[in-house]
Order: C-alpha cells, then sequence, then structure tokens
C-alpha cells in the first residue's frame, strides 16, 4: 500500500525523500512523487512508474532542491496509475501526500464542486488538498482540524502550506504513520525502515493525531489542537536488518534469517524447560476459562492459523474456528464472553484484521494479538500481546514472519493444553525441548534443499497450473505453499486436501501436470501415498515432499525433498522451507521481480 515520507532539516530534502522511499518499496507501489520547497515555492515531481523513474524524471527536468519537503508511493486504489494520479496533490494553497481511503471523498467532491473548484485527478486524495485549501485562512492546525472533522475513513496524510517553508504537517487516522527525530532534523514514515538510516528514534502516532515538524523539532497536537507529550520510541533493529546483506533478493536473505528469528521469538517465551506467555498478559488461569477460540487473519497469517488451529485442537482439545478477516466481519460471527479471539499479523496494520479485532471486542470476546511490528495498531488496542521478533520483513511475499508466526502457535498450544490439564507437565516439557531443536532442524534444512528446490523451479516454470495437496497439518501447510508460488511466480495453484481430490479436482489432473505432494505425518503416510498414486497414474509430474526417514519407491514420484525429521507435530515448521525455496526459485527463473510481486502489498491497511 502506499508510502509516505516527510523531511525537515539540513540535508538534501529530494535525496532523503527518495532514499526512505525506497525502503518503503516493499509495501508495493506503482507511481511516484516529491513535493519540496525551494527558494520557498512548492517544486513537485513525480510519475508513474518505480523510484528510478521518478530518479530519471528528475534529472531530466530538474530535481527541486531544499531542506522541506513530502514523498509518496502509490498504490492505485482510486483512479487508475498515471502521472497525473500520483501523489503528491495540490489544491492551490496546500499539497499533501495520502495514504489510505476517503471514503466520503464523492460526496465532498461534489461539494467542493458546487463551490467552483476544479479537479485535475481521479483520487480521494486531490480532494483533501482541495478541501484544506478551501478553508484555510493562515493557521495550518486550525484547518487540519477543521477537515479532520468532516473527512471519513483511514488516512496517514503529510501535508504542507505553500505560505510555510519550513513546516510539514502530518495527521493520522488508522493508516500507519511515524515520526522520526535524528540530530537537528525530523521524519515522517509509513514505516520505521524508511528513517533507519537517519535515526533509530521515533514517536508513534495515534489516530487522529497532528504533528508539526519544523526546524524547532516536532510537536504533537489531539483533534481539538490542545498539545500533547509523547514518548521517544527507539527501534531495537539497525539498517543491517532491512538490508539485503549480500543476499540477492530479501527474499532469500529472510528465508534464511529463520532459524535465528525462531530463536528470538520462543527464547524469552521459555523458563525452566516450560512454556511462559505470562509477561504477555497470559495467565494459566484466564487460558483455563476460554471455552472456543477463533483465529482471524489474512494470507499468510491465517495459514499459520491454519496449522495452529491442528495443533491446539491436537493438543488442547479446545475447538478453534479459522476465520479469513475481511469473512469474519461481515458474517455476524457467534462470539462472546468466554471466547479468545486471536488475530495473528505480520504488520499489525491489515485494515481487515484490525477491524474483525474490534468487532471481537465489542461482542465481549478477549483478544490476543499475535504481532511483529511493534507498537502497530493491532498491537496497541488488542487485549493481549505476542510480539514475534521475525525483525523487519521486507519481501512481499512473507516467509520468517509465518515461521514465527508458527512458533508461537506452537508456544500457544503447549500452555493452553497444560493450562486445559489435556498434557502433562512431563508431555509438555517434552514438546518445548522438540520445538527448541527446530532452529538447528531448520538450518540443516536449509543447507540440504537448495539443490532440489532449484531444479524443482527450472521444472515448473513452464506449468500453467499445478495442485498442492497434503493430508492433516501438510494441508494446512500445503495452503501457504501454494499461495507463496502463486504470489510471486504467477503460476495458478491450489491447495488440496489430499483425501478430496476425488471429489472433483483430480479431473484436472493431465499429462506432466505438476502436483506437490507433501507428507510428513506418520498415520497418514500410507493414505498419503494412495493419493500421490492416484494423481501419478493419471500423468501428474509429482514432487514429493517428505521427511528423511519416510520409506518409499524411488519411483513414487518424479522427484523426491528429503527433510529432516523432527518431532511429528512440528514438521511444517521444516516442510515449509521446501515450499518457500521452490517459490523463490520458480519466481527467480521466470525472472519476475520476487521481492516486489506485482498488484501486491506487504501491507493492506484498506478494506
Ligand atoms: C497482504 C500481504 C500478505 C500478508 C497479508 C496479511 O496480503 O501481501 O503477504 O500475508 O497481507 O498481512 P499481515 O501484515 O496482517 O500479516
Amino acid at each position: 500500500m502506499c508510502g509516505i515520507v516527510g523531511y525537515v532539516g539540513h540535508r538534501d530534502c529530494s535525496d532523503v525523500l527518495v532514499s526512505a522511499l525506497t525502503r518503503l518499496e516493499y509495501r508495493g507501489y506503482d507511481s511516484a512523487g516529491i513535493a519540496v520547497f525551494e527558494d520557498d515555492k512548492i517544486k513537485v515531481a513525480k510519475t508513474q512508474g518505480r523510484l528510478a523513474d521518478l530518479s530519471a524524471k528528475m534529472r531530466e527536468e530538474g530535481k527541486p532542491h531544499g531542506h522541506v519537503g513530502i514523498g509518496h508511493t502509490r498504490w492505485a486504489t482510486h483512479g487508475k496509475p498515471s502521472d497525473i494520479n500520483s501523489h503528491p496533490h495540490t489544491g492551490g494553497n496546500v499539497t499533501v501526500v495520502h495514504n489510505g481511503i476517503i471514503e466520503n471523498y464523492i460526496e465532498l467532491k461534489e461539494m467542493l464542486k458546487r463551490k467552483n473548484v476544479e479537479f485535475c485527478s481521479d483520487t480521494d486524495t486531490e480532494v483533501v488538498a482541495q478541501l484544506l485549501n478551501l478553508y484555510y485562512k493562515g493557521d495550518p492546525l486550525e484547518t487540519i482540524s477543521k477537515v479532520e472533522d468532516m473527512v471519513t475513513g483511514s488516512f496517514a496524510l503529510g501535508i504542507i502550506f505553500a505560505d510555510h517553508p519550513d513546516t510539514v504537517y502530518a495527521l493520522r487516522r488508522e493508516s500507519p504513520l511515524i515520526i522520526g527525530v535524528g540530530k537537528d532534523e525530523t521524519f515522517i514514515a509509513s514505516d520505521v525502515p524508511a528513517i533507519l538510516q537517519y535515526t533509530k528514534k521515533y514517536y508513534l502516532i495515534n489516530h487522529n493525531e497532528i504533528a508539526k515538524l519544523s526546524f524547532d523539532g516536532v510537536e504533537f497536537y489531539d483533534r481539538y489542537m490542545n498539545p500533547i507529550t509523547k514518548e521517544l520510541q527507539e527501534a531495537d533493529w539497525d539498517m543491517d536488518a532491512a538490508e539485503k546483506g549480500g543476499f540477492p533478493h530479501f527474499m532469500i536473505k529472510e528465508i534464511n534469517e529463520q532459524p535465528e528469528s525462531i530463536k528470538r521469538t520462543i527464547l524469552p517465551r521459555i523458563y525452566n524447560g516450560m512454556p511462559d506467555l505470562s509477561e504477555c498478559g497470559i495467565t494459566a488461569e484466564a487460558l483455563r476459562n476460554f471455552k472456543n477460540i477463533h483465529i482471524v487473519a489474512c494470507g499468510t497469517a491465517m495459514h499459520a492459523g491454519m496449522v495452529g488451529k491442528y495443533v491446539i485442537e491436537k493438543l488442547a482439545k479446545v475447538p478453534v474456528n479459522v476465520d479469513i478477516a475481511s469473512e469474519f466481519k461481515y458474517r455476524e460471527p457467534l462470539i462472546g464472553e468466554g471466547d479468545l479471539v486471536i488475530i495473528i499479523s505480520q504488520s499489525g496494520e491489515t485494515a481487515d484484521s484490525k477491524s474483525a479485532m474490534l468487532l471481537a471486542k465489542k461482542l465481549g470476546a478477549k483478544t490476543l494479538a499475535i504481532v511483529n511490528a511493534k507498537g502497530s495498531s493491532i498491537a496497541r488496542e488488542a487485549d493481549m500481546l505476542i510480539y514475534t521478533h521475525a525483525g523487519p520483513e521486507i519481501a512481499v511475499a512473507s516467509t520468517k514472519a509465518y515461521m514465527v508466526q508458527l512458533s508461537v502457535m506452537y508456544l500457544f498450544a503447549f500452555e493452553l493444553a497444560l493450562a486445559k490439564g489435556k498434557i502433562t507437565e512431563s508431555e509438555c516439557a517434552k514438546y518445548i525441548t522438540d520445538l527448541q531443536e527446530v532452529p538447528e532442524k531448520v538450518a540443516e534444512t536449509l543447507s540440504h534443499v537448495v539443490d532440489e528446490c532449484q531444479h524443482a523451479g527450472s521444472t515448473l516454470i513452464t506449468a500453467d497450473s499445478l495442485l498442492y495437496i497434503g493430508r492433516g497439518l501438510d494441508y494446512a501447510l500445503s495452503m501457504e505453499g501454494s499461495l507463496k508460488l502463486k504470489e510471486i511466480s504467477y503460476i495458478h495453484s491450489e491447495s488440496y486436501a489430499a483425501g478430496e481430490l476425488k471429489h472433483g479436482t483430480i479431473s484436472l489432473i493431465t499429462e506432466g501436470m505438476p502436483v506437490i505432494a507433501v507428507a510428513t505425518q506418520n498415520a497418514l503416510l500410507e493414505k498419503m501415498i494412495s493419493n500421490v498414486k492416484e494423481v501419478k497414474s493419471r500423468g501428474a509430474y509429482v514432487i514429493l515432499v517428505c521427511d528423511e526417514e519416510c520409506v518409499v519407491g524411488a519411483d513414487i514420484a518424479d522427484d523426491i525433498i528429503k527433510i529432516p525429521k523432527i518431532s511429528e507435530i512440528l514438521m511444517p515448521m521444516l516442510a515449509v522451507v521446501p515450499l518457500q525455496l521452490i517459490a523463490y526459485y520458480t519466481a527467480l527463473a521466470k525472472g519476475n521481480d520476487v521481492d516486489k510481486p506485482r498488484n501486491l502489498a506487504k501491507s493492506v491497511t484498506v478494506e
């Protein structure tokens, strides 16, 4: 989704804005632009395309020179990607960049048109610029506060006023925004990586709050223009974490970071060999009282929830529903007091997940957020919170964030099962010992399967469509494998419960169609092998992922990828590795932009 940045300081503003926007590229975008005060006049440069296109345009037409400005990467919602629809947008005295959606923009646009205001773009953002300009009588703060009352929707805005060439204003409702503070310089940004090259210090800005950035520093105001004070935050990771560090892509770097991410996430939650989530506000007594659990999330995070369902139900014997957040909200879910709703989100800003959480709270359920981004909206508004410690995830296709979400699902399931008396302390201790082995086994998997996954990637590039099949936990996992492939290789794929194939989908199998079969669950192995035979005998090209101790004939599949063995319940944490790598190498072989796949945004802040 759109990225916004802003700067007031001693450096060359255009350079800072472009460089900060580069760190937000992961959010997904189709156009870019900046507005900078040059000799006290606002100069705008914007274009459809990538930041490289913007830089090229500025080389040709001249780069704005100055020290105060705002910048934007746009992910089109209202109006197709084009130079005109790119941000910044100007209405008379006021120039803005915007992330989010102005829901009542049509009504506001009509009102402005009646006042003879002319529009040049199709965006909802231009309406805000024009509205601010209409009411502007010389006091920016007063104008922003007035307009804030008039607009509905979610937004983060960076605003400059032509007659205040030393100031940037920012306003936030729902959409993410932070205010960075360096030595004699201040920043606005949609996310921390944008400012890390300049400073690790930042403020979180709450809903409906306004920030005023000038050469004197930063001031904050509530919606009624009362000054407010804030606590300075410090990012606990630095630029290296947000750089590729010698890897060709963020995705492969992040895949390789998984062992460390798991350790960082689980070790602080293990005490005396037992799971301990008490620092997250989770007590054994509270756990005992939950009757039903609902897991609500989107995309990869929802897939982590699918694995969580199998593990929680198996160990703790508590019924778990997994819901797609965008469906949950509109199907009048049957939840209430005594229920626990778990929201899983890497970014903590996904609009669908956030609104599902707010609904759950309204209905009386307790909410537990499992979130990676510190200080994000979901993290701040949930009743209980477990941070995953993946560090910054930049590639749009999520890998290490999924892995740490799984880690937390296991820790939670173990603690819940113990609290409910469904497993003994010694069983729980054994699960924890096994979980602690996972980082090393993931590293081992990574070092063993690369060649096979590269080979699989070169086989899959010609496929139009393929299937992932599995049973039980392997089925839950294969959903994520299939999503990874779709996201970055653009090859159609579906994941199917292997037993369901013969009820329809097997009709799709034709000569050479690839089928990726995941078979890591011993009790289900025989049945899985039958399913593999069913597709193979109809011509499928089968890639089998199984553990190193699995005994199958060499002719059962065309390729067999063997992974290390670990306690069966934890196998998804190892089996996901080849699935991630297959997606990566397929996308690479197709020459796709692995880290920034078309049409996708890392953080989806609109419904
Ligand atoms: C987007 C991303 C996915 C991600 C999903 C949920 O669709 O492209 O990779 O899984 O949002 O994001 P969240 O930040 O809530 O985990």
